[in-house]
């Protein structure tokens, strides 16, 4: 028999939903979403603009209320038990990541990266310490003490992946993190994330415009539909890894982009 933990999925959004009421009206942005990924599994969700899915990252972070449905992770209820102990179990475990990287300039890349820990009330040594480790790991070594505005967008989008991983997440949730990057500094950070998912073992829900990148990191691609948007199409992934880039030019991968392209050309006019 297998152990419970492995059986329950590690991320579960069941059945979730989202209408905004403002004095101008309702906007209802998600209609119904589901989602599961297991531990250690990475999620690429792909979606038209204005479709809901910053909405959809903000509520399985618990940062944003749904009107209908629940989160949970690691079998811990986000929005059910909210207040209690287990709804704050479930969301000190999750890390999030933006477009912008969103550093503090008067910061150096060490206290920036370490921030989470010192609000965590970690002493200074010990997130120090972890936050030089994490700067090996996103290969930022030699940058500790630079200021954000010393660093290229790249090596920005890095230091925010690394104070996202501070904490040890067991989920990340990336919010478009490598749009404003060119093509090529993309597939670098593609590269890496991929490296530092291996090392760390997180689950990962990655929301992108790209879907070259969405099938390049993702073991399943969740296509949504235009607002107020619904699960269009899931796509599984099975190409080996570590992926290279080389994998892109292969007929599976572009099947795989092509199948996923018309899907969204099939979106109901
Ligand atoms: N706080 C809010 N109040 C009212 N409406 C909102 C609010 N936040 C988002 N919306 C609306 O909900 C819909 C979804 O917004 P959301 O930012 O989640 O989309 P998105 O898929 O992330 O778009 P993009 O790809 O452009 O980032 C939009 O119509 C937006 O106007
Ligand atoms: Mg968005």
């Amino acid at each position: 028999m297998r152990a419970q933990s492995e059986l329950q999925p590690e991320l579960l959004v069941d059945n979730i939903g989202k209408t905004f009421e403002s004095a101008a009206g309702s906007v209802k942005a998600i209609d119904r979403i589901d989602i599961s990924a297991k531990a250690g599994e990475f999620i690429s969700v792909l979606g038209p603009s204005g479709c809901g899915k910053t909405t959809l990252l903000r509520m399985i972070g618990g940062l944003e209320r749904p009107t209908q449905g629940d989160v949970s992770i690691g079998g811990h209820s986000v929005w059910k038990s909210r207040g209690d102990k287990t709804a704050g179990e479930a969301v000190r475990s999750l890390a999030f990541a933006f477009q912008d990287s969103r550093l503090f300039p008067w910061f150096s890349i060490e206290d920036n990266i370490a921030l989470p820990l010192r609000l965590r009330g970690e002493p200074k040594d010990k997130r120090l310490a972890r936050a030089r480790e994490l700067c090996a790991l996103v290969g930022l070594q030699g940058f500790e003490k630079a200021q954000p505005r010393q660093l290229s967008g790249g090596m920005r989008q890095r230091v925010s992946l690394a104070r996202a991983l501070a904490i040890d997440p067991r989920l990340v949730l990336l919010d478009e993190p490598f749009g404003a990057l060119d093509a090529m500094t993309r597939d670098q950070m593609n590269l890496e994330l991929q490296r530092i998912c291996k090392a760390t073992g997180a689950t990962v829900l990655l929301i992108t415009h790209s879907i070259a990148e969405a099938v390049f990191l993702g073991d399943k691609v969740v296509v949504l539909s235009p607002r107020p948007s619904h699960v269009h199409a899931v796509h599984e992934v099975h190409l080996p890894r570590p992926r290279t880039i080389a994998m892109q030019e292969t007929p599976e991968f572009q099947n795989l982009v092509r199948a996923i392209r018309s899907d969204i050309a099939g979106y109901p006019a």
